[in-house]
Parts: C-alpha cells; sequence; structure tokens
C-alpha cells in the first residue's frame, strides 16, 4: 500500500485532490495526524484533533459516473469490520448512508468525492475515526473507542494501526466490488446496518418524516416504509434511529 503520512492539513480529502490534479490518481492512502479544516458530508466541519485517525484513499476508476456512490458502502463496511476487528465485543453498526455507530453512538463517517482530470475519472474516499477523542454537540451524538476500550490493546488506539487494518479490509471489499458487483456489498452492508428493519426519522433541508426502514435498494437509497404503506426512497439526508 502506498502511504502519505503528514503531520498537519487543511483535510487530507484536499491533498488526495491535489495529487488527481496533478495526474496523480494513485491509489494511495493519505493520512494526517491532524487537519485544520477537516471537512464532513452535507458541508458540515469535522473537527481534527490529534489522536484519532484521519485518512483519504485515492484510486482510479473507469465505472460509469452513476455507480461511484457504490463505493461509499464498500468503504463503509472496510471501517465497521476494521472497528469490529480492533473491538470485537464492541456494539458496532451502521447506518445509512455510511456512519458506523458503537453503542448508538457515531464514531466514524466518511466522505466520498469524485472527480475527472487529465481525461482520468477519480474517487477520494475519506474517513474519519474518533479513535481518543469526540466532538461534543453534533447534530448525532458521538463517541470514541477510548470511550469504550480501557486500554490500548496492541496499538488499537493508534490512528496508523488502525489505517493498517482499515486499508486492508478496504482492499478486501474493493475487489469483490469490482468482481462481483454491488449486490453482495449490498447484502453485507444491510447485515451491518443497525436499523433496518427499524424505525427512523429522515431529516431533509426543507422537510422532515418519520416511517420504518426497510432495506436498501441497488442504488443505494435508503427505502422507508410510510405509515400510509407507501415506500420512499432517500437518496440524500440525515436519519436518526426510532
Ligand atoms: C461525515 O460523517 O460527515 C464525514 C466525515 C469525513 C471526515 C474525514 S476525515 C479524513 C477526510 N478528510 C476530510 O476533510 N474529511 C474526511
Amino acid at each position: 500500500m502506498r502511504l502519505i503520512e503528514l503531520d498537519t492539513t487543511e483535510s487530507t480529502n484536499d491533498e488526495a485532490r491535489r495529487l488527481a490534479q496533478n495526474a496523480d490518481f494513485g491509489p494511495v492512502w493519505i493520512r494526517a495526524n491532524q487537519q485544520t479544516y477537516g471537512r464532513g458530508r452535507r458541508g458540515r466541519d469535522w473537527v481534527s484533533p490529534k489522536g484519532n485517525l484521519y485518512c483519504s484513499a485515492l484510486f482510479a476508476t473507469d465505472l460509469p459516473i452513476g455507480r461511484l456512490g457504490q463505493y461509499s458502502f464498500v468503504a463503509a463496511l472496510a471501517a465497521y469490520e476494521a472497528l469490529l476487528k480492533i473491538h470485537p465485543i464492541g456494539d458496532f453498526g451502521i447506518k445509512w448512508p455510511n456512519d458506523t455507530l458503537l453503542g448508538g453512538a457515531k464514531i466514524s463517517g466518511l466522505l466520498l468525492e469524485t472527480g475527472k482530470t487529465h481525461h482520468q475519472s477519480w474517487i477520494i474516499v475519506g474517513i474519519g475515526v474518533n479513535l481518543v477523542s469526540h466532538p461534543e454537540d453534533t447534530p448525532y451524538p458521538a463517541t470514541s473507542l477510548a470511550a469504550h476500550m480501557d486500554t490500548d490493546v496492541d496499538g488499537a488506539l493508534k490512528p496508523k494501526v488502525v489505517l493498517q487494518i482499515l486499508s486492508g479490509r478496504f482492499k478486501v471489499w474493493k475487489s469483490k466490488f469490482e468482481r462481483e458487483g454491488f449486490e453482495p456489498i449490498r447484502k453485507a452492508w444491510c447485515e451491518a446496518a443497525v436499523n433496518i428493519p427499524g424505525p427512523v426519522t429522515v431529516k431533509l433541508p426543507d422537510e422532515e418524516f418519520e416511517g420504518t426502514a426497510i432495506d436498501m435498494g441497488h442504488n443505494g437509497a435508503l427505502q422507508v416504509r410510510l405509515a400510509n404503506g407507501t415506500i420512499r426512497e432517500v437518496h440524500a439526508g440525515d436519519v436518526y434511529l426510532g
């Protein structure tokens, strides 16, 4: 695995984008000890002090643009499995689309960005994992691995060690996806999901509704059954359990 390690950067996703703009399409992982402008989904900040894992994978792709988002589910599985490997008794689960929860609170998030430069399409998968600290005032409650583990067993709380495990799992799921398509990913993702089937509240920029999450479709949308029996597909938005 090619790895670029930095002490401080604005955002590892931005570092990856700079490489792609200079015709370096990886595959490469970039990890920073801290980020000064870490970015989250939906234009949010990702507060990034030292001690947690901040990393981005950059790689070229020839998949049609409409399928690139499927890589976010590949990466979500990798993060989920890596965390489970580190803390096997942890109550982990994935919340749509790609957050890992531990004990019902968010421990890791993922920001996928795509682009095309020098006639080549590429993908950046940025992943943040709260290892030793987590923010307090977040729309969704957050936690860290340290809040659930007594000691740093075998370097479990070291960003470098966690990235090694995470990148290994990502490699496995990425090649399965590229060989066999989205269905095995969709299935594994549904098995790891915390709330399928289960009650959810979906918050969109201009509306909010409740229903029962019943499945994730082949297009990656969360399928929510409303009280009147109709199924609504959620392509973007924030999902809250219950
Ligand atoms: C989210 O859940 O909102 C996504 C968070 C993604 C954070 C990671 S940290 C590494 C990479 N660099 C960034 O600026 N963001 C992602």
